[in-house]
């Protein structure tokens, strides 16, 4: 198995470009399911995400073909084309090692008129039910059965009726599995209280360019007119703003200078606040954003929050980031009870953290002391990344996985701006 090690104390500076984002690109590769055209995307992350969602699309009979881009090259083109689809269900085994594989609900319930999906249990960063994934189909007329771990979605006659589904609380996946199902719908399907993140915007541009009437987008209220037939197309994925925003809590721990190429601050705007807050300065270009830090940062007070709020999936970040803040931050984790399982490991590298419920005070200390750490999940190993950086001596990450599902090539980018960081290989 891999693991990284660092030489913390190198400060950053150069260039990072930023890849196309995970969380969008995880949600727009099952809208292959619903058209018999081609579907291109640009700009995929080399994600090892990507490759198993590429897996299960062609156990759905879908076929992906991955244009010659060089392996020096970040990102890749991919076609995908379902002619049709020869199954309708995303097993068990799938769905445990990639949650994101239940976004295959609703577009095989559009396209076939029918999906069995496993639930997906719990994972490290809590207890993440999908009960509103499914209130959302039957919201819009599907008939729903749950059964011995494997939920089964149906539309009578083939296309959804259609309908309104008020979520009580926001949901990321919820609304996208919500959105791929109403784009055939016979009736007008209405989303209440919809994500409003921005990879539920890359989405819906994406059917909208695939057929698709929606309006609303970018709202907490989504109004889709459903086509017969949706069409190919050529799409572009949005740059991955958590990834930008983890290189940027990099920064303001190591110290230096980095230019986030191709990084949107259009879509950053709570991290970049709580970076400056914090005495990073960030500076917004026409091709990215500068990010420069230079000695001790102030200490924050943050809580997550749906967007445009504080992101869940920058908190262990900013966590490591203020390890050597000059004072004590507040941190709120109010998305996933669950979500501190890099404290510990944190600690181990000398941090002062308390955990109390939901909410961890982070005292500022002088020194952290590289160590041997691993974490249970992608945000909590890039939070040991950062710490790493900042720490004295050798800091040895293990569980490279992790890492791999959602931050590309992270060794070379970061070595390109000074990082002493290499992949060691146990063969
Ligand atoms: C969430 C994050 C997303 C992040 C991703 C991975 C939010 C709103 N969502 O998306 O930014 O990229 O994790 O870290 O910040 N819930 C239910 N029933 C459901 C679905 C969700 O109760 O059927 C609850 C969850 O337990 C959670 C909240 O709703 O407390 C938001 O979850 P949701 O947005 O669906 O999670 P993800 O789509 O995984």
């Amino acid at each position: 198995m891999d693991r990284i090690l660092i030489r913390g104390g190198n400060r950053l500076n150069g260039t990072i470009p930023i890849s196309g984002a995970k969380n969008s690109a995880l949600t727009l590769l099952p809208c292959a399911l619903l058209t018999d055209e081609p579907l291109t995307l640009r700009n995929l992350p080399r994600l090892a995400d990507v490759d198993s969602f590429g897996h299960l699309l062609n156990q759905l009979g879908c076929s992906t073909m991955i244009e010659g881009t060089r392996p020096e090259d970040f990102g890749r083109v991919m076609t995908m084309r379902a002619g049709s689809v020869s199954a309708t269900i995303a097993p068990y085994d799938i769905v445990r090692k990639m949650r994101a594989s239940i976004l295959v609900l609703g577009p095989l319930l559009a396209r076939a008129g029918e999906a069995k999906v496993s639930l997906p249990g719990g994972c490290a960063i809590g207890n993440r039910p999908i009960d509103l994934h499914l209130k959302a189909l039957e919201a819009f007329g599907a008939e729903m059965e749950t059964e011995s771990g494997y939920v089964t979605a149906r539309a009578k006659g083939g296309r959804l009726p259609g309908g309104t589904m008020i979520f009580p609380v926001v949901s990321v996946g919820a609304t996208e599995n919500a959105l791929m199902a109403a784009s055939r719908a016979k009736g007008t399907c209405i989303i209440e209280n919809a994500a409003r993140e921005p990879e539920i915007v890359d989405l819906c541009k994406l059917l909208v360019a695939m057929g698709v009437h929606i309006d609303g987008i970018g709202t907490e209220t989504l109004t889709i007119e459903g086509v017969d037939r949706l069409h190919g197309a050529t799409y572009r994925v949005m740059a991955d703003r958590i990834e930008a925003g983890s290189y940027a809590c990099a920064v303001g721990i190591a110290g230096g200078s980095v230019d986030l190429l191709g990084a949107d601050a259009s879509e950053m705007a709570a991290t970049l606040d709580a970076l400056r807050q914090a005495g990073v300065q960030v500076e917004e270009h026409k091709k990215g954003i500068k990010v420069s830090a230079d000695g001790p940062l102030g200490p924050l007070t943050l809580s997550t929050a749906p967007y445009p709020g504080f992101a869940t999936d920058m908190q262990a970040q900013f966590m490591a980031m203020l390890l050597k803040a000059d004072g004590a931050s507040v941190l709120t984790e109010t998305i996933f009870e669950n979500r501190y399982m890099h404290v510990p490991e944190l600690m181990r590298m000398g941090a002062d953290i308390q955990v109390k419920g939901r909410t961890a005070v982070v005292r500022g200390v002088d020194r952290l002391a590289g160590a041997p750490v691993m974490a249970t999940d992608l945000r909590a190993s890039m939070s040991l990344i950062i710490a790493g950086l900042a720490a004295e001596g050798e800091t040895q990450v293990n569980r490279v996985y992790h890492l791999d599902r959602g931050y590309e090539r992270l060794e070379e980018k970061l070595q390109a701006v000074g990082a002493d960081i290499e992949r060691v290989s146990d063969g």
